[in-house]
């Protein structure tokens, strides 16, 4: 049967996955991420606390080892993330926060981590997640004053880091990421007024980039399709960059949240969430690819994130393909 990825092909769409590199030696998980999938992003090991433990000495290993896999069955790679709150070295925030590290000195370590990450994979990434998650939630989403980026350097420094990294690898295409902003809504508007204002000046800032964290206890985003045609609208392209869709799930005999979903109903919820992602993303001219974020149950980051949810991906734990796997292709098969 046709896989993923090459029923994708067809239509000009890569299909990706979150891949961490202990999953890759797990040969069964090796073997569904090549036939499966035609773009891989690391789930945790281009981030700065992975790549630079100790302050000047840098780690890429975990990383080149997923970006030589990838080259070896004819993926492209998006590069995850260079400017984010999230995952710093320790070094660096306690630096920060007992002043032995200025804003002055941040800034600089900030260029220079920017300049020496992108050098460093100049060539070999397709997307990167330049900025991620800088808006806050809610009815009046703005962007996030408390970021320790924008806290420390100003607005600015986002459009900064989208120059350094262009600076390094021209070629590139340079995203901006976030999550809850798959629908029209708050937060999708105020990313939307911020990355026309960052085109309006002239940054290169070339795509959008749309989590889909979904589940099935908050409804399917509102209007996805025209959310993405609006970003396209504005000269960029688009993407799904971190998919999944999880649901609340049974206890067994012995009190352990299992993967099952509470009721068929939240199974069908899932597959159709799953369906009409793909769907509007297909829907889309500009949107260049669609990516989960992992493909096996076990792997998943949800169960720990949310206590009492779950299944969120499209294989269970034996690595066997779910309804959610057979909605996508049938999609696929169909466009
Ligand atoms: O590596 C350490 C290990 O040494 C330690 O023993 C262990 C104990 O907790 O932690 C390990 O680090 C964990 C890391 O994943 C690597 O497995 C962290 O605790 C854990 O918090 C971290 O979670 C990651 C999360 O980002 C952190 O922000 C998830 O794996 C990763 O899937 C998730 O990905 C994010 C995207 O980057 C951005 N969008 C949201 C998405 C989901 O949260």
């Amino acid at each position: 049967a046709d896989s993923l990825r090459d029923l994708a092909a067809r239509v000009g769409l890569r299909m990706g996955t979150a891949v961490t590199p202990f999953e890759l030696d797990n040969a069964a998980y090796r073997a569904i991420t090549a036939q499966q999938f035609s773009s891989v992003t690391p789930g945790n090991e281009m981030k700065w606390q992975v790549v630079e433990p100790t302050r000047g000495t840098y780690d890429w290993s975990a990383g080149d080892r997923l970006v030589d896999f990838a080259r070896r069955n004819h993926q492209l790679v998006r590069g995850h993330v260079l400017l984010w709150h999230n995952q710093l070295p320790d070094w660096l925030t306690s630096g920060v926060a007992d002043g032995t590290i200025s804003d002055a000195q941040l800034r600089a370590l900030l260029h220079k981590h920017v300049t020496d990450q992108v050098t460093h994979y100049k060539g070999r990434i397709w997307q990167w997640d330049v900025a991620n998650e800088f808006f806050t939630d809610g009815d009046a989403s703005t962007l996030n004053a408390g970021d320790f980026w924008v806290a420390h350097l100003g607005p600015g420094i986002i459009a900064d880091a989208f120059r350094w990294a262009h600076q390094a690898d021209p070629t590139a295409l340079l995203f901006y990421n976030d999550y809850n902003i798959e629908g029209v809504n708050a937060k999708s508007d105020a990313v939307y007024t911020f990355v026309r204002d960052l085109r309006a000046h002239g940054v290169p800032i070339h795509g959008v980039g749309l989590q889909a964290h979904l589940a099935t206890q908050y409804g399917f985003p509102y209007q996805m399709r025209q959310n993405l045609q609006r970003f396209a609208d504005l000269g960029l392209k688009v993407a799904v960059t971190e998919a999944d869709v999880r649901t609340p799930v049974k206890k067994d005999a012995n009190g352990q949240y299992t993967d099952e979903p509470l009721t068929p109903q939240a199974q069908a919820a899932q597959e159709s969430y799953w369906a009409q992602s793909l769907q509007a993303c297909l829907a889309v001219r500009e949107c260049i690819s669609y990516t989960a974020w992992g493909f096996g149950d076990a792997n998943s980051w949800v169960p720990s994130w949310f206590v009492g949810e779950g299944a969120a991906l499209l294989y269970d734990r034996n690595l066997n393909p779910k309804p959610q796997y057979n909605a996508l292709r049938d999609i696929l098969t169909h466009t």
